[in-house]
């Protein structure tokens, strides 16, 4: 899919600006603080109606104003006018127009896959990063995990406060445990599927990358170890009560597991160099892109905020000829660096929230 026709009106940094994207490869280059990383934030905002940066949405609209209003078209199989109006309320979502009540109509008409350098903090030890980060690409192809991850969220909620009371009622834990026993099997089988089709292809596209034969595995460290979720949920939640009784919380489940990356047996966190830390995450994002198209039916577009820092010349030209192969992608620098210029880019300068030169 291509985003086309971007219109954003006091959306950060940016009073008005009208963009029209290539297809192909799109550089943003400017100095520091220009607006770069604002204008991938516009275009995730309109694939998942949210920033990655921050939370509060206010935070979006550009200082002194009521309300930002952001836009742009999507080709895909056909062409879809997708808009977001934050105010300070709330916001509003509009599909060719019409202003839609629900948020997961709206997620999955445009799918990105964004490389940000905060994603590095999937590689420190609380394994938070990591669940959110796996939550967040799976729900891109999946309104069933969306579903189930959020009604998961809400009876952990019930069965902690229960488990704080004096006297909890048991056949009320029952029930939460049984509802969450099939929430967890939905969860995990995805979970499962989603990380098997990407070690499929992660370790190629790594080694390529890295200019290295070095063995890449994401391993997934479920709540369960058998294949038969149901029973083996059933025996969790059973051998875990009174523990949970006594300490007053749930204490394992879904909303504990962790993903462990290890490159030739060792694990990432405690060994890996900033410039593999960063080619692994980048491996990653570049395995979702066919398992989005696959899964999804359309190519997400690609996102890559200064990608190219601590990558060394070689890597540099290696990660364009792995992101040159069709497909929209959009990516920003300081600068495009003379070792990877080439034919067939567009270059959108930006200079404190406006574009400079060139088409617009
Ligand atoms: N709500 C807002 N209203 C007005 N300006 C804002 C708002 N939010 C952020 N900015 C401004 O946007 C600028 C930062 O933009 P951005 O993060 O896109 O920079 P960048 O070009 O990616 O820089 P770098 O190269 O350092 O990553 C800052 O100058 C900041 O003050
Ligand atoms: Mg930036």
């Amino acid at each position: 899919m291509i985003i086309r026709n971007l219109r954003l009106r006091n959306f950060r940094n940016y009073a008005s600006l009208d963009l029209d994207l290539d297809p192909g490869l799109n550089w943003i280059t400017g100095q520091n603080a220009q607006g770069k990383t604002n204008l991938l934030e516009s275009m995730v905002c309109l694939s998942l109606t949210r920033s990655f940066r921050v939370n509060d949405d206010r935070k979006l609209i550009r200082s002194g104003c009521e309300f930002a209003d952001l836009s742009c078209a999507v080709e895909s199989s056909k062409e879809i006018h997708l808009r977001e109006v934050i105010h300070s309320g709330g916001k509003t979502l509009f599909i060719n127009r019409q202003a839609v009540t629900k948020t997961s109509e709206f997620i999955g008409i445009l799918n990105t896959v964004l490389f940000s350098p905060d994603d590095l903090g999937i590689f420190l030890d609380a394994p938070m990063a990591r669940r959110k980060l796996l939550d967040q690409e799976i729900t891109k192809v999946s309104s069933g995990y969306l579903y189930a991850l959020k009604h998961y969220r809400s009876l952990l909620k019930d069965r902690n406060a229960l488990l704080k009371q004096v006297s909890p009622d048991r056949s009320y834990l029952d029930v939460l445990d049984s509802q969450m026993i099939h929430e967890s099997e939905v969860i995990i089988q995805e979970r499962r599927e989603f990380l098997k089709r990407i070690n499929e292809r992660i370790q190629k596209i790594y080694q390529k990358l890295s200019l290295s034969s070095s063995e890449l595995i994401i391993q997934y460290q479920c709540c369960i170890k058998d294949e038969d979720c149901a029973s083996a949920l059933g025996r969790m939640f059973e051998t875990n009560r009174e523990r949970d009784l006594e300490f007053r919380m749930t204490g394992a489940g879904i909303h504990r597991e962790d993903i462990l990356f290890t490159l030739d047996g060792e694990n990432v966190i405690y060994g890996a160099s900033q410039g593999q830390k960063r080619m692994i995450l980048l491996a990653m994002k570049l395995a979702f892109i066919p398992y989005i198209e696959e899964t999804a039916g359309q190519r997400p577009v690609l996102l890559l905020d200064d990608v190219l820092s601590e990558l060394d010349e070689q890597r540099q030209k290696t990660l364009l000829e792995l992101i040159g192969r069709g497909g929209q992608c959009v990516i920003t620098g300081t600068g495009i660096p003379d070792s990877v210029k080439r034919e067939g880019f567009r270059e959108i300068r930006i200079d404190q929230g406006r574009l400079i030169g060139g088409r617009q």
